[in-house]
């Protein structure tokens, strides 16, 4: 819970420790409030490789703490729980990526979802977020791309760059791909005429019955320039916070599907893990071995050059 004293404890801590705290929309409520930037992926990691803090308390999820190690080696990472992991960030095979290679040779270039773990980085040529997918992609000299690990951002891209062949990976998010179609259909149902606003992880069929698709801070930004009172919002309910800050006083209301989308990782991040974290330095994140940094930092590197808003 947190309180003013935990509060006070965060700023004073974090002054001591010259630490700045990075959150995901997806974390609890309270955990934003207590991070001094809160943002999607990619802007999370544009941040990692700029702020000048010494410490970065990354209020996320493995993958992200990780790349901001990469980007920022120098810099102190550290994690409240360090055992919140992305599901899909481990689903693709070594074995895939050489099979493409071996069949497209140079003109295959391996696009690696950010939510993916340094070795995964490591075979790939370039990362990519659910905000930059689509531009990247199309931006790459090769014609057949791998996108690694997750299909229906995969499929997206796949369905928007349809000059390139996209080979699709079998990976997914356990959350998005939860939401069903006949959940959205009841939700279309409640609230006639409401923009559906979508994650690209989201499966095909609840996709399909999506006005929008993008990133955590893109669907903030179309609900924020929408000219609708009510938005159906296919993502983790976590963004909620974003979105009434963002749409203050404008009156506009957000329905998440019924089960309530929560990323149980990203719940494991509570204030008071936080301010633990901060207290005792505890939870950091080192590097891979040299080889894979290496590899790994020139993918995330590539993408903010390639991807820059
Ligand atoms: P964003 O790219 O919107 O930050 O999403 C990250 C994520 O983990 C989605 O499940
Ligand atoms: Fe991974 Fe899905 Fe959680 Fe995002 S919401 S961190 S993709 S499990």
């Amino acid at each position: 819970m947190l309180t003013d004293e935990l509060r006070a404890e965060v700023a004073r801590l974090k002054a001591e420790r010259d630490a700045v705290v990075l959150a995901h929309y997806y974390v609890p409520p309270e955990v934003q409030e207590l991070a001094d930037h809160v943002g999607d992926s990619f802007a999370l990691a544009r941040l990692a490789a700029t702020l000048p803090a010494s410490t970065l308390v990354f209020a996320g999820v493995r993958f992200m703490a990780e790349s901001a190690k990469l980007l920022s080696p120098n810099k102190t990472v550290l994690m409240p729980d360090p055992t919140a992991d992305c599901p899909m960030a481990h689903m693709v095979r070594r074995e895939t990526v050489e099979t493409a290679r071996e069949r497209y040779g140079d003109d295959l270039a391996v696009a690696c979802y950010v939510n993916s773990t340094a070795e995964v980085k490591s075979w790939s040529d370039v990362c990519v977020t659910s905000s930059n997918a689509v531009k990247i992609v199309r931006a790459l000299p090769q014609r057949n791309v791998l996108f690694v690990p997750d299909r229906h951002l995969g499929r997206f891209v796949a369905e928007q760059v349809s000059e390139k062949n996209v080979i699709l990976n079998d990976g997914f998010c356990p959350i998005h791909q939860d939401i069903s179609a006949a959940e959205v259909a009841d939700l279309k149902a409640a609230h006639p005429g409401a923009p559906v606003l979508a994650h690209p992880e989201c499966g095909p069929e609840a996709l399909a019955l999506a006005d929008f698709a993008g990133s955590t801070s893109q669907i903030v930004d179309a609900a924020a320039a929408g000219d609708a009172s009510d938005y159906i919002i296919l993502t983790v309910d976590g963004v909620r916070g974003e979105l009434e800050r963002r749409c203050a006083g404008t009156g506009k209301r957000f329905h998440f599907p019924a089960t309530r989308p929560v990323c149980p990782d990203m719940a494991r991040i509570t204030v008071e893990r936080l301010a633990g974290c901060l207290r005792e330095g505890a939870g950091e994140v080192g590097l891979p071995p040299a080889g894979v940094a290496e590899a790994a930092r020139r993918t995330l590197e590539r993408m903010l050059e390639l991807g820059a808003r």
